[in-house]
């Protein structure tokens, strides 16, 4: 007994040293990839060109009033006519891997019907291009952007039609570019989507609940958000169906699903607030991964939610269950979380009064996001207790600047390095995470503050016309990284 708690002791000690050495690539199992992301109404650009229709984001930012930014994904990066540039540019920097989306209403302008060529040779090129260069595209499905026709049609993800043209968006892709890409996600941060864009109005389609009536004038449900988000496991899950019977024994790919966790810490140390940080993992994470391990919604959404919640049918719970090959988590901010389960008695509710929690969020003294890799680490260690040894890719994490500022990025490289460094600690620690991503590859079209600001490791001129990618100090610093020289803290 006493040598198991000195072997435990001993484990405890060599999970939470510090890295002592200098932080390396080597430090990484040769298979763990790293790599940068970006999704196609952010960059692509070439909005109106061969072909491509709008996407709700295409109307949202160009309805203006009542947005939180100014600018629109018209040009963006421009990446549609650059992208050999970009990809020679990632093979200078020794990027292992790109993550990059597909825009829907490219390849099928209407959402479901014509296959557009063009669509389909642009992303053919990107991909072969990314493979000539020995980068492993890892390609998103849906990052938010979906077809206007099927929004006004059927009122986009709040129908369950939704499902259907889904999966057979998905069968074009995996039947068009399956023999090169090995690793798709369906979804990127559904629970953003859900919450932002049908609860408190703040993304497109801009429906809300009652709570948040004066941010929007459309909706007035608070059922919308688990609506759409049933609906968007639904289609998930028959995606995978579909990809797992008809291509991933030919084609020997991954499949798997993203979301945004926030990090979240009691405001205070009562039992009431620790208990309130455990429902918001519930809602926010649960949500999703409590289906795909379970088969089933957490029990205190089904309590709290009530009839709103929608329910699985049997067929339809034996096909969530299970069916990801891997988590892909984005990782930015941290909330504190105050306990308000007295707010369930109010008319008004909404996700949060649902959940019964106040949650707030941790701020730098900067404009910087506040760097908590220790927090994520804790997160991670919690999912994999809650859900099981998934693999985990992290798919985003990054740094804001102002778009302009100096190209010497020192926060960003500061940021990068103390995420990555992290990751050594949680793999030692038994974390299954198999890969790490930077938000963004390049200056992109960035959500909510349109071209204010950046989290780029090339910097794109908005105002010269040729858009040129000058490299931030942090894309050397990646670079140097990635060649496997030490880095010093
Ligand atoms: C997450 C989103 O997936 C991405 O679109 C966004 O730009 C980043 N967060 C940064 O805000």
């Amino acid at each position: 007994r006493m040598l198991k708690v000195v072997l435990h002791l001993l484990i405890h000690l060599l999970t939470f040293l510090p890295a002592a050495l200098p932080l390396s690539r080597d430090q990484f199992p040769p298979n763990f990839v790293f790599g940068a992301s970006t999704s196609a109404y952010q960059v692509e650009g070439a909005a109106y060109e061969d072909g491509r229709k709008p996407s709700i984001w295409d109307t949202f930012a160009h309805a203006g009033n009542g947005n939180m930014f100014i600018g629109d994904g018209d040009v963006a990066s421009d990446q549609y006519h650059k992208y050999k540039e970009d990809v020679q540019l990632m093979a200078n920097m020794g990027l292992e891997a790109y993550r990059f989306s597909i825009s829907w209403s490219r390849l099928i302008p209407d959402g479901i019907g014509k296959v557009n060529p063009k669509g389909l040779q642009y992303y053919n090129n990107l991909i072969n291009e990314l493979i000539s260069h020995g980068i492993q595209p890892h390609v998103t499905l849906f990052h938010w952007d979906l077809p206007q026709t099927l929004e006004d049609e059927y009122g986009g993800w709040v129908s369950r039609r939704s499902v259907k043209d889904f999966t057979t968006y998905a069968d074009v892709c995996f039947k068009e570019f399956g023999d090169r890409v090995k690793y798709w996600t369906t979804m990127n941060e559904p629970n953003a989507y859900a919450t932002l864009g049908y609860d408190t109005g703040t993304f497109p389609p801009q429906r809300c609940s009652p709570s948040f009536i004066a941010n929007c004038s459309r909706g007035n449900s608070s059922t919308e958000p688990y609506l759409v988000a049933h609906y968007m496991l639904l289609a998930h899950a028959s995606t995978v169906r579909l990809y797992r019977k008809k291509y991933q024994s030919m084609q020997h790919g991954f499949i798997g699903f993203n979301l945004l966790p926030l990090g979240f810490l009691p405001k205070t140390n009562t039992s009431e607030d620790v208990t309130a940080t455990m429902r918001s993992y519930d809602f926010f994470i649960g949500w999703f991964m409590k289906p795909f391990t379970f088969g089933d919604y957490p029990d205190i959404m089904k309590k709290n939610v009530g009839s709103r919640l929608p329910s699985f049918t049997q067929k339809e719970s034996n096909l969530v269950k299970g069916s990801i090959d891997f988590i892909g988590i984005n990782f930015y901010y941290s909330y504190y979380v105050r306990d308000s389960i007295g707010n369930l008695q109010s008319e008004d509710r909404d996700f949060w009064t649902d959940a019964g929690v106040e949650i707030e969020r941790l701020e730098s003294t900067d404009d910087e996001i506040p760097i908590t890799p220790g927090i994520l680490q804790g997160l991670l260690h919690f999912m994999k207790n809650a859900y099981g040894n998934i693999p985990i890719y992290i798919h985003e994490n990054g740094q804001q600047t102002p778009h302009n500022s100096s190209l010497d990025d020192w926060p960003r490289i500061k940021y990068l390095h103390e995420y990555i460094g992290s990751l050594v600690d949680g793999i030692r620690s038994g974390l299954n995470i198999k890969g790490y991503f930077v938000w963004s590859f390049v200056d992109a079209f960035e959500i909510l503050n349109g071209y204010e600001s950046s989290f780029g490791l090339y910097y794109v001129d908005l105002n010269d016309p040729s858009l040129r990618r000058q490299p931030k100090l942090s894309a050397k610093w990646y670079s140097d990284f990635l060649k496997r020289k030490p880095m010093d803290p």
